[in-house]
């Protein structure tokens, strides 16, 4: 393996305490008039001249990872550097210090050992493609996605063809993959219609997508967010009935394309409301992409205060290019369900300019290289994507495609 492809070690990255950030002082919480898009949350001279903001890092530590230390094990004293793989779960444990030298840094306790990620490309990456993609690539690119090892692949949406008409076949699609066994296979249903077309194709898993944001609800629902929490709870109860899991989603969750800057306590609202309507899981989504680690903490601080960490996913697309270091700081506050697009596709069509979810081959080749498991096979997902970026004729999203050659169409001889 060339240095190229060996993922940075941890001793490369900033130091944690050189972010200046702080969860556990009081003193040191955010202002109202600090959480803008973008913004600091924490208004680091003041923290940085405080006495009660002068820990060190590991005092940083001792506090901030206290969810994650809660509800999962850490991993032990060690970590390989030199561990990218183009298999699956290239990643060791136990005695890498003494392999490598390399001594583990102190960021990466508290992360989980394993991350589960919910691969969103032929739902939220195909949803906003202007040119109609046929249903046997969209069925070829999720069978090949759950080849890569992939647990949970999002499939399509049944929801108005007026709406959303890329997505207008998610019957036939749903159809043409509900066999398929060792993956589960969600789809978005925005009412009690769209559940009833979604079972009846076979799917065994649905989602619901509220938001934090009124504006963005009618525009992308075309309902306000108590509406649609109304709308919601009729669909859990009927897939309640018939044991269907139901994952929630909130969109919006630090910024609207209409409202600007949303405060954490709306987020925390709506996420707890789907949380007790009971969705198994609630994903969090920075649908326009504008946040930041300074915007994302506190917001994920709000929404664990009501919604226990291990029921929260986090679904960054990559607009401003913050998707992994604000995955890096939802790890390290004990996140372990990563939404992401192969190849980087998508947008959502009411969110105008919002680019697409961060890459999952970008996101595997972080966690691979932190040590953490992913069950996913890097080149047989390289190799999803090169499928997809084929037919739609495009270069890949993926910094990771591109930096291992993998990124242009026309090299592809995946198809
Ligand atoms: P509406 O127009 O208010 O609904 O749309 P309606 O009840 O008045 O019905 C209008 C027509 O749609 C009727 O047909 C209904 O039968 C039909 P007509 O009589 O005119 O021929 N209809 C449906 N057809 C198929 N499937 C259905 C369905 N429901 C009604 N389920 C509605 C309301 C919710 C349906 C519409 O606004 C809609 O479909 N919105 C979906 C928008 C969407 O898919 N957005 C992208 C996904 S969200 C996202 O990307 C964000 C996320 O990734 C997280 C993040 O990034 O933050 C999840
Ligand atoms: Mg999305």
């Amino acid at each position: 393996m060339s240095s190229l492809e060996e993922p940075l070690s941890f001793d490369k990255l900033p130091s944690m305490g050189s972010l200046d950030r702080r969860f556990s002082s009081g003193s040191c919480r955010p202002r109202g008039e600090d959480m803008g898009m973008g913004a600091r949350w924490i208004e680091g001279n003041r923290c940085s001249t405080s006495n009660s903001c002068s820990e060190d890092t590991e005092d940083y530590m001792g506090d901030a990872f206290l969810w994650g230390r809660k509800s999962r094990e850490t991993r032990g004293n060690s970590f390989s550097w030199r561990s990218l793989s183009l298999g699956r779960n290239h990643t060791t444990y136990g005695n890498h210090d003494k392999c490598t030298g390399v001594k583990r840094s102190k960021i990466v306790n508290g992360m989980p050992n394993h991350v589960k990620i919910v691969e969103v490309g032929p739902r939220d990456g195909l949803q906003n493609e202007k040119n109609m993609v046929p249903t046997h690539i969209k069925v070829e690119l999720i069978q090949r996605l759950v080849s890569a090892g992939l647990s949970v692949v999002e499939a399509t949406s049944f929801v108005s063809p007026k709406w959303v008409p890329q997505l207008s076949d998610a019957k036939d699609v749903m159809k043409a993959v509900c066999h398929v066994d060792s993956a589960r296979l969600p789809v978005l249903t925005p009412n009690l219609k769209g559940f009833e077309a979604a079972i009846e194709a076979g799917a065994k898993d649905i989602a619901v997508f509220a938001s934090a944001s009124e504006s963005f609800s009618k525009s992308n629902i075309n309902c306000s967010i108590d509406e649609s929490l109304v709308r919601y709870r009729a669909v859990v109860a009927a897939a309640k009935n018939l044991s269907i899991p139901v994952r929630g989603y909130v969109s919006c969750v630090v910024g609207c394309p209409v409202e600007g800057p949303i405060p954490p306590a709306k987020v925390a609202y709506v996420a707890k409301e789907l949380y007790d309507m009971g969705c198994y899981e609630i994903s969090l989504g920075d649908t326009i992409g504008t946040g930041t680690p300074g915007t994302v903490m506190p917001m994920l601080e709000a929404v664990m205060a009501v919604v226990p960490v291990e029921k929260l996913a986090v679904h960054f697309h990559d607009t401003y290019g913050q998707s992994l270091p604000n995955i890096l700081v939802s790890l390290q506050m004990g996140i372990s369900t990563l939404d992401s697009s192969v190849a980087g596709l998508g947008g959502c069509p009411y969110a105008k300019g919002a680019s697409g979810n961060v890459a999952t081959e970008d996101v595997v080749y972080m966690l691979h290289g932190i040590g953490i498991t992913t069950n996913v096979d890097l080149e047989k997902l390289l190799s999803a994507g090169e499928f997809i970026c084929k037919h739609l004729g495009r270069l890949s999203g993926s910094k990771t495609a591109i930096a291992l050659g993998r990124a242009t169409y026309d090299t592809c001889n995946a198809v």
